[in-house]
Formats: structure tokens, C-alpha cells, sequence
């Protein structure tokens, strides 16, 4: 089993493609109930977790998946031996996520035997000086994307478990200052807006990963619990939506799949 998230699909296109190499089913997070989860009669060989690097950590939503999987799956996880691993996209680099991810496993009696990150175009916009890459990064992450996620498959498939991740310069510094920081600033529900350029196709309320946005009088409207993943942004077909006056010039990025270029 892999259980995954993403807002604007680079995770998802690793997490099923992993999935389809190693032959597992791979499960949205935002769908699946942690409570009900087992490793039923035939577990897999293995398990995964792959999700998107949020500010040099590890997406909430995330965290909070795994801190409420019945003790019963991390007892039988333990006692069959079952080999965890996690694979973080990234724009650039994870900083110390790894280690975030692998104290919210320890928390559970269970460890990571294998991560490895893979770098994918960036989609953070929510702050000056951050944007999407220019389309010939975006390119050649892409194509990149493709012989690192053959390179994992192939070692998951092997029980070959590595820990090979970019974790950029200080990568303790940089989590321990950030992460905390993002956790308690880093999303501000009300600056999201929508300018005079909606044409109310609702395509950002059907895209929204955790279902935060519903649509009132044919425009969008934010609940409370935004993940900060800017799928709504990027999705817009008419760049409508803003947060605050920050994603005003910055570039929209629409996931494409390598695989099929
Ligand atoms: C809130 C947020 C924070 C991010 N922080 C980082 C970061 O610290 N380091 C990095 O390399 N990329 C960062 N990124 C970029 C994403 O990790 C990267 O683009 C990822 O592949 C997006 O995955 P997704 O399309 O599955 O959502 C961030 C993106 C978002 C939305």
C-alpha cells in the first residue's frame, strides 16, 4: 500500500507510478480514513508514504494521517516485519523533513527503513520571492522525474532501501526555524479571494484536495481548513484566484505527465 498527498499532482503522478511498478494500490490520504486501515490478509511487502516537502517539512495533513492509524496496522506493521518507506517531491530540497516524518513514525513504535526525494517543478507561491520554475526547469525536472522514480521503484522492488534525499544546506537550521513558522502563519484562510475575472466554472472547489472550498452565488469560498498546497490557484482558468496581493504576478503551473510527452 502507498498512502499519499498532493495538491497539484507531482506526488500523485510518483505515488501511482510507484504503484503501478511495484504493483500496489496507491490511496489519497484526504479519502482514506485512518481509523479503518489495516494490512488486511495479504499485506503488501512493503508500504509507503509519499507527499509533497512543505516548508523543509512534512504536509500536516500528513502527519496527522499517520498519528491516528489504529495501533493494531503498527502492531502488525512491527510483528510481520513489513518494511516502511516515504518518497518526498520537492521543488528544491526537504531540509530535515525526513527526520519529521520519521519522529511521527517512532511516536508510533515503528521506523522508516528507505526515503528518497525526487525534485519536481515548484508550486509554492504564497510568499515574495518564491514562484514556479521557468518552463525549461519545469522541463527538465519533469524528465528527470522519470529515471529517479524507475531508480526507486526498482529498489523498493529489491527491498534495496536507501536513504537518499536532498536535503539542501542546514537542513536542521531551516525546519526547526520554518516549519513552525509555516504551521502558525503560513496559511491565512482569508486571504484567499477571487478577482472580477471568475467565470464560476468551480473548477478550484472540485480541485481542492481536502474539500475546503465550496462555491456560494457561483463563486468560491474558503472553509478553515486550507493545506497551503495553492491547487486552486494554479488551477484557474482565468488566474481569478489570489492569496492577498502576493500571487498577483507569480506563474500558474499545470502538471503535466512526463511519462506521456
Ligand atoms: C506550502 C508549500 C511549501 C513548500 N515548501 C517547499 C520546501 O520547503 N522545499 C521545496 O523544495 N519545495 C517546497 N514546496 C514545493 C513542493 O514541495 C513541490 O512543488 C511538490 O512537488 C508539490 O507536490 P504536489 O504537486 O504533489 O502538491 C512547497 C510547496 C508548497 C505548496
Amino acid at each position: 500500500m502507498i498512502y499519499y498527498f498532493s495538491g497539484t499532482g507531482n506526488s500523485r503522478y510518483v505515488a501511482q507510478r510507484l504503484g503501478a511498478s511495484i504493483r500496489q494500490e496507491a490511496r489519497f490520504i484526504p479519502a482514506t480514513n485512518p481509523y479503518t486501515e489495516t494490512l488486511g490478509q495479504e499485506p503488501d511487502s512493503s508500504i509507503g508514504i509519499v507527499f509533497p516537502v512543505y516548508s523543509w517539512g512534512v504536509p500536516p495533513i500528513v502527519l496527522d494521517f499517520l498519528a491516528h492509524l489504529p495501533e493494531a496496522m503498527m502492531e502488525d506493521i512491527r510483528s510481520r516485519n513489513i518494511p516502511l518507506w516515504c518518497v518526498a517531491t520537492c521543488g528544491d530540497e526537504t531540509g530535515d523533513a525526513l527526520t519529521m516524518l520519521r519522529k511521527a513514525l517512532r511516536a508510533r513504535n515503528v521506523d522508516l527503513s528507505g526515503a528518497w526525494s525526487v525534485i519536481m517543478p515548484n508550486v509554492y507561491v504564497m510568499l515574495p520571492g518564491f514562484g514556479t520554475d521557468s518552463a525549461s526547469l519545469e522541463e527538465k525536472k519533469l524528465k528527470e522525474s522519470i529515471s529517479r522514480v524507475t531508480e526507486i521503484a526498482g529498489r523498493i522492488e529489491k527491498g534495496d532501501f536507501a536513504f537518499d534525499v536532498h536535503t539542501g544546506t542546514f537542513p536542521r537550521l531551516r525546519t526547526s526555524i520554518t516549519y513552525p513558522l509555516f504551521r502558525r502563519w503560513g496559511v491565512q484562510t482569508k486571504r484567499w479571494h477571487f478577482t472580477d475575472t471568475c467565470i464560476s466554472c468551480g473548477k478550484c472547489a472540485r480541485t481542492c484536495p481536502v474539500g475546503n472550498i465550496a462555491m456560494s452565488d457561483g463563486h468560491p469560498v474558503w472553509g478553515t481548513d486550507c493545506t497551503s498546497c495553492c491547487a486552486c490557484f494554479h488551477i484557474c482558468p482565468t488566474n481569478s484566484i489570489q492569496y492577498g496581493r502576493i500571487t498577483r504576478k507569480m506563474g500558474q503551473y499545470s502538471f503535466r505527465n512526463p511519462s506521456e510527452q
